[in-house]
């Protein structure tokens, strides 16, 4: 296979797995090139970080969907690569200058000159995230929008605003927290990002997350989650307020603050608070009345 194809088929198995494809068959010879994607993350990680590599993918046998030739010599059997979601972190985690260190180097190195997708076309600014490097609680957003697009920075719009009081209400601030996207750039009109600029983007939310090493994730709106969980059949309904686990890490879904503004009622504001309560009560941090940061 030439570096050209091998090249598409790791897009394709990153986009399957963006799409929450949990497991993918993979046949033999494509099994070296999972692990060469890993390794050559890993290698990026160690290179900007100095964060050991992260687990390697535990291969599983199952049953084939290519078609096998036949023969009398006992074949090796294809393997699931499994979604690395599973997979705590093992490495030590960074001493807080040098996480700050590593955040803006792949700011600055990577993300800022990234041509990897096409949204690359369209964005006036990338938007890394941005808040504190020891944050305890990291929010996952879905993608820039305008406001962010224009100046650089995630959730400034209105749900920015309103992600903001949700914070505030939480009584922390903007800066003790972390917040980044699924996607660095600002999808044409809005739109949702497709699966392969989830995946060709995401491995730079996982490095920030590994980085930050939060205690809790907590993800706004259904992409995000769709993504962090490896599962494009996840409702929000089902899903919402129910403790789940990335990596080792806590993972709370929520509302994204746009739906939140959309569906603006006591109901949905009541279940967003519920939820943001069972992060601060997970951390042992006290939790204030509802009500004074008017979100
Ligand atoms: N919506 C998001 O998901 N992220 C942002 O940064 C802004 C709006």
């Amino acid at each position: 296979m030439d570096s050209a194809a091998k090249q598409r088929v790791k897009l394709w198995l990153r986009s399957e797995r963006a799409m929450g494809q949990p497991s993918v068959v993979a046949p033999k010879d494509m099994i070296s090139l999972d692990e060469e994607e890993n390794a050559s993350q890993a290698g990026r990680l160690n290179e900007d970080t100095r964060v050991a590599p992260a687990p390697r993918v535990v291969m599983q046998r199952s049953q084939p969907i290519m078609p096998v030739k036949k023969t009398t010599v006992a074949t090796p059997q294809p393997v699931l690569i499994q979604a690395h979601a599973a997979h705590p972190f093992t490495a030590p985690l960074l001493p807080v200058e040098q996480r700050k260190i590593a955040l803006a180097a792949m700011d600055s190195k990577e993300v800022k000159t990234c041509t990897r997708c096409r949204l690359c076309e369209t964005r006036t600014n990338t938007v890394f995230g941005e808040g504190s490097a020891e944050a305890k609680i990291f929010f996952v957003g879905e993608g820039p929008g305008e406001n962010e697009d224009l100046t650089g920075r995630p959730f400034v719009g209105r749900a920015g605003q309103l992600l903001d009081k949700m914070i505030v209400g939480m009584g922390l601030s903007r800066e003790q927290v972390m917040i980044a996207n699924i996607v660095k750039c600002r999808p044409p009109a809005n739109r949702v990002p497709l699966p392969d600029e989830v995946a060709t983007c995401t491995p730079y939310l996982e490095r920030q997350l590994e980085i930050v090493r939060p205690a809790v994730i907590v993800t706004l709106g259904l992409p995000a989650l769709k993504y962090m969980l490896s599962n494009p059949k996840l409702t929000m309904g089902r899903m919402r307020g129910q403790w789940q686990s990335w990596r080792g890490i806590k993972l709370m879904p929520t509302f994204h603050p746009s739906y939140v503004l959309r569906s603006y009622t006591d109901e949905v504001r009541a279940a967003v608070w519920s939820d943001l309560q069972a992060v601060l009560i997970e951390l042992g941090i006290p939790v204030p009345k509802r009500g004074k940061s008017g979100g």
